[in-house]
């Protein structure tokens, strides 16, 4: 699905992505690859780090009330890691006594939390910045932060330095529990405050979390990536795979369960490589999902899988239903095993394509999602077509589909991007001709059934009309009383659309199931 869909679809209220502007025309270099492997070197040192874990986070005394009188502002780009970061820095600031605000204006705090992932991302928090400028001479109060994945890049420090002296502050991914001591030093000083690059190793247990609504929740499980495609920022930005304790994973999925929360999303980089830095312990996605399983709340989903580390055992265990769905999300990148091998993805389309018929068979009423990168290096029109054929193959039923771009510092920016722009637009709309094809194709079948929506809210598009998803991930839009709002009801579909399906509100679930 590209972003005008999820726009058609109500899933995100505006776009302002472009494309990516500066992509070399060297005809003349067509198939030729400048190819380098990623630094295993590197990933190797930095997997010897040991991994401390802490219990004992605290904010200093001298730094309470700091946010009296105050309000705070949180821009989020990017993933669903980067929304839950925000949950955490709004912790951070609502304890220190600042309020939110939906206000930019009226925010004495204005905070970036950044995506690196493509440069359109990059482009527009640039642009947002220039925007921001004619507050700070309003407000000598105001202190402008940029943090998340961009903050953990050099380049980028450099340019805010050079260029943007309205920030204040520029804090990484690892560095998000320092806010105080950052705010602190960025109400003392005149300099710009930069606290990034830190250790990557230590996973901070009890941070404070504003969590965003009461009816699902995001739930760490892992940080980082030791994958290394090569096209991807993330392990540099996001550090190395470190996991956290089952028992505290199990405790913080019980606790919100007990609170009522309905739909817990795990989260990870990579989250097939959970378990596998646990020195003493023998655990793994698979396990962890068999433990979750046993707990009363009635749906578990999780993101991102890496198709390398989908192990039988997982599957097995998914196999058993309940409050594990059959919906998988599951990147496959390119149809093309040459593509996936510069990718450095570590599977070619035939195991890929063995994966899938194994979960299929282990889970007959799976439904598979997927990501696809159009127009990396070197992409023949006939690998192009490959991964067309793949996505028929396996019927998938939703794409992210990106153009690729290039992300300076990753094996493949120093690859010869020799792609013209014009080529990788037609093969993002021929792909995504295909994408919502077969989404509308996928949504037919559900034409007088009744599924399970967990009711989220209002739709964006007609507040008389309620909107949630069913268990396989389908925004479900219906009328019915506000009442239903976070609860799990039964809906009878009407009409099918591309993205969407219509139904009648029947009644609610009676039991949310009950796991065995
Ligand atoms: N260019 C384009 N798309 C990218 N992704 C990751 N890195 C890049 C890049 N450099 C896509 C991948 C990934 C998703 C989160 O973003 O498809 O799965
Ligand atoms: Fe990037 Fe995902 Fe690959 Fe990690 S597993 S490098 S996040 S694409």
């Amino acid at each position: 699905m590209n972003e005008e869909q999820r726009l058609q679809a109500g899933v995100i209220k505006s776009s302002t992505e472009k494309l990516h502007p500066s992509v070399e025309k060297d005809y003349s270099k067509y198939f030729e690859t400048v190819y380098t492997p990623p630094s295993l070197k590197e990933a190797k040192r930095r997997g010897k780090e040991k991994i401390e874990y802490h219990n004992d986070y605290q904010i200093e005394d001298r730094f309470l009330g700091m946010g009296t009188n105050r309000k705070f502002h949180i821009r989020t780009y990017g993933c669903q890691m980067n929304e839950h970061d925000t949950e955490v820095i709004a912790g951070i600031l609502t304890s220190l006594g600042y309020e939110s605000t939906d206000n930019v204006k009226e925010a004495n705090v204005i905070l970036m939390n950044t995506c690196a992932i493509r440069e359109n991302a990059e482009n527009r928090v640039f642009g947002e910045l220039g925007h921001l400028k004619p507050l700070k001479l309003e407000n000598p109060d105001l202190l402008i932060g940029v943090c998340g994945c961009m903050s953990q890049e050099e380049s980028v420090v450099n340019k805010i330095l050079k260029t943007y002296d309205q920030v204040d502050m520029i804090f990484g991914t690892h560095n998000i529990h320092r806010l105080p001591n950052i705010l602190h030093e960025a109400y003392m000083s005149k300099e710009m405050v930069i606290e990034v690059w830190s250790k990557e190793g230590d996973i901070i247990e009890n941070l404070p979390k504003v969590r965003h609504g009461n009816i699902k929740a995001w739930v760490n499980i892992m940080y980082g990536c030791d994958k290394f495609c090569t096209y991807c920022i993330v392990p540099y930005t996001r550090g190395k795979e470190r996991s956290r304790r089952p028992e505290d994973i199990i405790q913080e999925v019980r606790h919100l369960a007990a609170s009522g929360y309905k739909e817990i999303m795990l989260l990870g980089q990579n989250v097939n490589a959970y378990g596998k830095d646990f020195e003493d312990l023998d655990y793994r996605l698979g396990d962890l999902m068999d433990d979750l399983r046993t707990i009363d709340i009635p749906r578990i989903r999780f993101t991102t899988s890496h198709p390398r580390d989908f192990d039988d055992h997982l599957i097995e265990v998914l196999a058993k239903g309940g409050n594990l769905l059959d919906h998988i999300h599951l990147p496959v990148q390119s149809g093309s095993s040459e593509i996936l091998k510069i990718m450095a993805r570590k599977y070619s389309r035939e195991h890929f394509l063995e994966l899938v018929n194994k979960i299929k068979t282990a889970i007959p009423t799976v439904t598979l999602t997927t990501d696809i990168i159009v127009g990396f290096p070197n992409e023949t029109d006939e690998q192009f077509e490959e991964t067309l054929s793949l996505y028929k193959e396996v019927g998938f039923e939703m794409a992210y589909t990106y153009i690729y771009s290039p992300r300076e510092g990753t094996p493949a920016a120093k690859m010869v991007d020799n792609i013209p722009m014009e080529v990788k637009k037609e093969r993002l709309q021929r792909l995504n001709k295909l994408v919502n094809e077969m989404s509308a194709e996928a949504m037919k079948p559900y034409k007088g059934k009744t599924v399970k929506v967990l009711v989220e809210g209002e739709s964006k598009r007609n507040p008389e009309v309620l909107a949630g998803y069913t268990e396989k991930s389908k925004l479900v839009n219906f009328k019915a009383p506000r009442e239903m709002i976070g609860k799990i009801v039964n809906v009878k579909i009407i009409d099918t659309k591309s993205w969407s399906l219509d139904g009648e509100f029947i009644e609610v679930v009676e039991e949310e199931k009950v796991m065995s």
